[in-house]
């Protein structure tokens, strides 16, 4: 049932008086949430009635290989400007939603050109994702201040399962041959495969569900969109899924990001989230210019990030649900990165809040752990100073598979997994972060502790250790992408996992 749903104009009328409420003028425009100056995002607390939102599905090197047949490319869109009409005056007028992105735009894919296709592009999946996610990008585009347009929030899905034989990932960016299978999920030919995509096009009506906490009363009209899909054929007996649904009501509060994330026997490692990526550039793990909702770039250590999550199931004890995942990108001399894959490092700091996730780094397994940890007051704790170097904050550290000046005992990370080498710093809650508002406590924000948060990404990332070569010059620590979702990794069996987020913003301080 791909993107089955017919596109359209959806007119509602009604005759509730309420909706004069609700809208004060006639013409509810675009209801453009009071900008905030200070905020990093186009689209502050997610309280624009004109909704941005995108998706995407990455193989396991964030690319895409081959497409699912009659799929497209695996890049969408449901961008909307909501408009109501003066006929109906008296009755508070009918909201129409006019959608910018055509299903037809939606299910492009290799070998249909679309305007600023680079020929080069045009027959190869991987290249083609990357330009279809530009066009998509001028289609949502919004331009309130002609200096830093945005286009969209990203919904991420990633496939971890890699096949091995195939040659098809590059090790720390370098072209490797093939290699025995075992390393890596993977049930044989076809398992990077693209997803089945199906999608809801943002539609209005005025029956709340009463899910979405905004719906104060169903006489306000609720807008309601999502996009879901599988990787498995429908002959399988465990079929993954995903979904994220979209809800708002008109005028009222923050969009509710609500989604879902299944695991199967045959895609037992997969990932969602949904992002706040840079409007240009290189967006955390990729190599290629993106679109995203980052329109001003925060730099630590002077900004925060304030979202409210609700975690409903956690996605077993494999889950790494990431309350706040942050990207970016820097050569290990400190340059900013190019797009050269063999110098370019892409840069992760997760805080993992699923309670079961145990910290790898500990005093006898240094090799887990990054070299020092720095307090807020700015003291440098070596990990070999088990009296007060912090293990239990720390699930895993690991460095970059290029880097040349590694401090003994190191774990590297994963060089298969990003079109280039990657470094991880990943977190669990621990008083040492109370500092900054991020989870103190196992089970903090974690299923049954819905929670509003203002965390201070960029005090805490200022001080994380990332490798960089002696005496070079510190990077600027400038973050490309920002998100929460979760990574459910390799079970015994199929996983799911269920949350909402909203109210997302990033704030300059
Ligand atoms: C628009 O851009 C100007 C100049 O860059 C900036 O000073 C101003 O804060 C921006 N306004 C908004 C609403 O982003
Ligand atoms: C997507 O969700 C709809 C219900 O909204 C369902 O009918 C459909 O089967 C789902 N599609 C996939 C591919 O899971
Ligand atoms: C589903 O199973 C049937 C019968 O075993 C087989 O012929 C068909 O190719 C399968 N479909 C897919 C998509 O694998
Ligand atoms: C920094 O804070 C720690 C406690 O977190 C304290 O033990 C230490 O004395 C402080 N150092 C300075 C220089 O203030
Ligand atoms: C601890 O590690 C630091 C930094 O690597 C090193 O300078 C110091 O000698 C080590 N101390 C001990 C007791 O091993």
């Amino acid at each position: 049932m791909a993107f089955a749903i017919k596109m359209g104009f959806l007119l509602v009328t009604s005759s509730l008086m309420a909706v004069a409420a609700v809208s004060s003028s006639s013409f509810a425009v675009e209801t453009s949430s009071s900008s905030s100056s200070s905020s990093c995002v186009g689209d502050p607390g997610m309280k624009r009635d004109g909704l941005r939102v995108a998706f995407e599905a990455w193989n396991f090197c964030n690319e895409v290989g081959t497409e699912a047949p009659s799929m497209g490319s695996p890049r969408a869109a449901d961008c909307f400007r909501l408009s109501s009409s003066k006929t109906n005056k008296l009755n508070g007028g009918g909201y129409n939603i006019h959608h910018k992105v055509t299903d037809a735009d939606n299910r492009l894919g290799v070998g249909k050109s679309f305007p600023g296709l680079n020929p080069k592009a045009l027959d190869d999946p991987d290249l083609y994702a990357a330009e279809k996610e530009l066009y998509l990008g001028s289609l949502c585009q919004v331009v309130e201040n002609a200096t830093n347009p945005w286009q969209f929030w990203m919904i991420m899905l990633k496939n971890g399962n890699y096949d091995t034989t195939s040659g098809l990932c590059p090790e720390n960016g370098k072209k490797v041959a093939p290699f025995p299978p075992g390393r890596f999920p993977c049930f044989g030919d076809g398992c990077m495969n693209q997803p089945i995509l199906a999608h809801q096009p943002t539609s209005i009506t005025w029956s709340g569900t009463g899910s979405a906490k905004s719906a104060v009363s169903d006489s306000v009209p609720v807008m309601r969109g999502g996009f879901n899909g599988t990787y498995d054929d429908s002959n399988a007996t465990s079929v993954s899924y995903f979904e994220v649904t979209w809800e708002k009501s008109v005028g009222i509060g923050s969009w509710e990001f609500n989604h879902k994330l299944k695991t199967s026997k045959r895609y037992p490692w997969l990932m969602l989230y949904l992002r706040a990526d840079a409007t240009k550039g290189f967006s955390g793990g990729y190599h290629y210019d993106t679109r995203g909702m980052l329109n001003t770039l925060p730099e630590s250590p002077n900004f925060k990030v304030r979202l409210s999550l609700d975690v409903k199931k956690g996605g077993g004890p494999k889950s790494q649900f990431y309350l706040i995942d942050m990207g970016s990108c820097w050569k290990n001399n400190g340059d900013p990165c190019d797009g050269d894959v063999l110098t370019d490092i892409t840069r992760y700091s997760e805080m993992i809040i699923n309670p079961e996730i145990p910290a790898w780094c500990s005093p006898s397994a240094l090799e887990n752990c990054p070299p020092y940890h720095i307090t807020p007051n700015d003291t440098k704790i070596y990990r070999n100073n088990t009296a007060s170097f912090p293990y239990g904050a720390y699930h895993y550290y690991c460095a970059p598979g290029n880097a040349r000046h590694l401090e003994k005992p190191y774990s590297t990370c994963d060089p298969y997994s990003n079109p280039q080498a990657q470094e991880l710093v990943q977190l669990l809650p621990h008083p040492i972060w109370g500092e900054y508002g991020y989870p103190t406590k196992k089970g903090e924000g974690w299923v049954g502790d819905a929670k509003t948060w203002e965390l201070d990404v960029g005090g805490l990332s200022s001080r994380l250790y990332f490798y960089q070569d002696p005496g070079s010059k510190d990077a600027k620590r400038i973050w490309t992408s920002l998100d929460v979702g979760t990574e459910i990794f390799v079970s015994n069996k199929d996983e799911e996992a269920e949350w909402s987020l909203s109210d997302f913003d990033v704030i300059i301080t």
